[in-house]
């Protein structure tokens, strides 16, 4: 049943213009995605309610939009070209790769992703009756090998010379906040505790494409990291936690479909890691993690740079390498979680039924729709392309004059549309139109020369 909805959701998402598959009609390039002309507004509105949260409604949250490209030694000093890395075994039958923390949790066995190669393998030997192979169902698999996630690229290097340090698309955002920490400090009148955001593209080379938007190898972060002193560290660390917790409610998720997921095996440096949980329909998986990193990111990057990333308080003069609380989460997984959420398909009896995506206003892509009643009645036209190019200036408007009235409601339903408004001869000599709400069906009528207050005061909610 909830594999079906994610089949639904998927097909859906095509359809409607939401998510295609990348480079389709070459046949698709495995866990990349495009996001259609819907999905591209719903993603830019996931965005800015992010930057809205974190950076405009805190005065003490400054934004940032660091480089793809890095120097290679920050990845050297972040541990990720050392450590970043995914247990990999090959089937002895087919010889096809897989991922075998996936392997095993298929067998009902959990693999915590700090393991070691040696813990991996262990479990792997003491599980095999259990384990599928994806594609042959054999269960026989050669010793787990870590295969580096880090996604490599030849920028610079005008020699082709493989042998040469390649350089990385970054792995995380994460690390240009902290190598632009002592930027930030020396050029704006910010103070410990302070945050620094930030919204972009990262890369991974994940082994397994599977599960749609939910697990890419483009993808995109929204990141922040908060820097503390280290005796208020924990303290922070809760309050995010809290925050973090209420916007995800603020967002449309059910608190039902919400959970929290703790760590087991912390990295050493980190004194607390939680991940916030979704209903995804394919169970309960990370959306969002919420880490308290100690100071091993300034530390690291003062070793590797030789630059010191201390803080002098100004009013006690004491000296410290500030503590981070990191709130960490994906753009596509927040999109699969609303579209999870909103969509819905209702039965409006007599065996009628409707799919009416149930977006909170603030992220529809499209937040008005004026129809003209009759397509063939220049002057109704007349006056729905009127009232369209106003509104139009403020809001994300379509203008639909394509089959029936009630056809056009239900396109509209499909895509989340809050409002439709309608353009009948009545509107001509009363000068109001039709407004119709997409979750209750009602409708009211509206003075078109309110129609722009009316649509500023409810999409408000
Ligand atoms: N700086 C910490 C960090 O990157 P992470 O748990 O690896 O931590 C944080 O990633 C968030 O980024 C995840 O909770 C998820 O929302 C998103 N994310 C990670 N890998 C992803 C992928 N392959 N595809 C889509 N989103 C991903």
């Amino acid at each position: 049943m909830e594999e079906k909805k994610m089949e639904k959701i998927t097909s859906f998402a095509k359809r409607r213009g939401f998510v295609f598959a990348s480079s389709e009609i070459y046949g698709g390039f495995a866990a990349v995605y495009d996001f259609g002309p819907y999905g591209a507004e719903l993603a830019k509105n996931i965005r800015e309610a992010w930057w809205k949260k974190m950076v405009q409604e805190n005065d003490n949250i400054v934004g940032l939009d660091s480089s793809i490209f890095m120097h290679p030694k920050i990845w050297e000093a972040s541990g990720h070209v050392s450590g970043f890395s995914d247990p990999l075994s090959e089937c002895k039958e087919c010889h096809s790769r897989a991922r075998v923390d996936h392997l095993l949790e298929e067998a009902g066995v959990f693999a915590d992703e700090k393991m070691s190669e040696e813990e991996i393998n262990a479990l792997l030997v003491e599980n095999k009756e259990k384990l599928h192979c994806p594609k042959c169902n054999g269960n026989d698999f050669a010793p787990a090998k870590n295969f580096n996630l880090l996604v490599q690229s030849n920028l610079g290097n005008f020699t082709g010379d493989w042998d040469k340090k390649p350089t990385y698309l970054r792995g995380e955002t994460c690390q240009g906040i902290y190598v632009n920490y002592k930027n930030v400090l020396d050029s704006t009148r910010v103070k410990v505790p302070f945050g620094i955001a930030q919204i972009g593209k990262a890369f991974r080379n994940e082994i397994t494409a599977r599960q749609f938007i939910f697990r890419k190898r483009e993808f995109e972060q929204m990141e922040m990291q908060m820097f503390v002193h280290p005796d208020q560290a924990m303290e922070v660390y809760e309050e995010w936690r809290a925050k973090r917790w209420q916007y995800y409610l603020d967002l449309g998720l059910k608190e039902e479909n919400l959970k929290w997921h703790e760590h087991e095996n912390l990295v050493f440096y980190a004194k607390a890691a939680w991940d916030i949980e979704y209903r995804f329909p394919f169970g309960f998986k990370e959306l969002e993690g919420v880490h308290a990193r100690g100071n091993y990111d300034l530390t690291q990057h003062a070793k590797f740079s030789g630059k010191k990333l201390e803080y002098r308080d100004p009013a006690t003069n004491e000296v410290f390498v500030p503590h981070v609380v990191e709130t960490s989460v994906g753009v596509d997984r927040t999109f699969l979680a609303v579209l999870t959420e909103a969509y819905t398909e209702e039965d409006l009896g007599d065996g009628k039924e409707r799919i009416v995506l149930r977006l909170p206003k603030k992220l529809a892509p499209i937040k008005a729709a004026i129809f003209p009643l009759l397509k063939n009645k220049p002057e109704l036209v007349k006056k729905a392309r009127e009232i369209f190019d106003e509104l139009k200036l403020e809001f994300m408007c379509e203008f639909d004059d394509n089959g029936n009235v009630g056809k056009r409601y239900r396109r509209q339903d499909e895509i989340g549309t809050p409002y439709c408004v309608t353009i009948d001869f009545d509107s001509l000599e009363d000068k109001k139109v039709t407004v119709r709400d997409r979750d209750t069906m009602s409708q009211e009528r509206v003075d078109i020369a309110e129609i722009g207050n009316y649509l500023k005061e409810n999409l408000k909610q």
